[in-house]
């Protein structure tokens, strides 16, 4: 037949395939998510995330020189402290349990770039991601000054990155002013814009023991039916300072990643959280796909544009990407 357009021809074979391949998996587009608990000689799986691990801080040093080897050598720092309390006060404790850490992992290796969640829900006892007035609600303003607090005391500890995940309005500008004050001009923001309220987040919140203890965070996370409003938070993020934004999760807002790719030229991260980690691993374990469904979905991501992928699949995908 006599066809001028045979777009098999560019797929003919593995070379061929490889020369116009338009996005690409490489190490440095991981962020590997790590969870460090207080105590001593603890190194357990998490239940709900086959393959993750709660760290205490004396047995990272393994940990921080596997991630090196694999040239992933960018890690977001979550701390699950043994205290809670209503104001979260071990968030901003410079001997808190991520303070520790960072001092730990820079002492392991100081060219690990740290980059540190900011959010109250992990080490406030009612779990929600804020200070709560008398009638439950998380109360804003209020809110700023302890997450002012929190990222100073990270980028004291040693932190490279903050990365406020808790949906306040103004704490991106908020941080900004606090982190300048305070001679940490040059650390970076990443910014949890476009954050939803997420079913998606179960599994992390078992990880984290960071879950509500009544209601939901519905009054500060973003409602998954709205995609124009995460555009508008990007805006005013990036209006208040922010250097990298970020979708989370990933896989059910990949239209909002492509929209804010195209709208505005700033780094993208998109946040594959633990619900989506877990769906895959364990339709995998089953058996009912092959595991190259992980690669096929993060490249997804790369597709809608993200720059920077945060994914609990980080170390396994580079070894895949490594072996071939
Ligand atoms: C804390 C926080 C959450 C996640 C990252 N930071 C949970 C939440 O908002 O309840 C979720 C990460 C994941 O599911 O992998 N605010
Ligand atoms: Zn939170």
């Amino acid at each position: 037949m006599n066809l001028i357009h045979r777009p098999r021809r560019l797929r003919k074979n593995r070379v061929i395939r490889n020369m116009v391949r338009e996005n690409h998996l490489r190490p440095e587009d991981f962020i590997y998510p790590l969870f460090l608990v207080e105590g001593v000689g603890i190194k357990e799986e998490i239940s709900s995330l086959p393959d993750v691990y709660h760290f205490s801080i004396d047995q990272l040093e393994p940990e921080i020189k596997e991630l090196k080897a694999l040239g992933i050598e960018q890690i977001l720092l979550f701390g699950v402290p043994d205290h809670k309390d209503e104001v979260g006060s071990q968030a901003y404790s410079d001997q808190g349990i991520v303070q520790e850490g960072i001092r730990k992992i820079k002492e392991i290796d100081s060219d690990m770039y740290i980059i540190t969640d900011i959010c109250m829900c992990q080490f406030t006892d009612h779990g929600h991601c804020g200070i709560l007035k008398a009638d439950g609600e998380v109360h804003n303003d209020e809110t700023l000054e302890y997450l002012g607090k929190i990222a100073v005391s990270h980028a004291k500890a040693g932190a490279d990155m903050v990365a406020p995940s808790d949906m306040m309005d103004g704490r991106v500008g908020f941080m900004r002013e606090k982190l300048d004050g305070n001679g940490f001009s040059d650390i970076p923001i990443m910014a949890y814009s476009a954050k939803f309220a997420s079913n998606y987040y179960g599994p992390f919140r078992e990880a984290a023991h960071s879950a509500p203890t009544f209601g939901d965070r519905k009054a500060y996370q973003m409602d998954p039916a709205n995609g124009k409003e995460a555009i508008n938070e990007v805006m005013l993020d990036l209006e208040e300072g922010a250097d990298i934004v970020m979708v989370k999760p990933a896989l059910s807002y990949l239209d909002v990643m492509k929209d804010i790719k195209t709208n505005f030229n700033v780094p993208l991260a998109a946040y594959n959280v633990s619900g989506e980690y877990a769906m895959l691993k364990n339709a995998v374990k089953m058996g009912l796909m092959n595991e190259a469904v992980i690669t096929e979905t993060l490249l997804s991501m790369k597709r809608a544009g993200a720059d920077l992928i945060i994914t609990y699949f980080a170390k396994e995908v580079v070894k895949e990407l490594r072996g071939k």
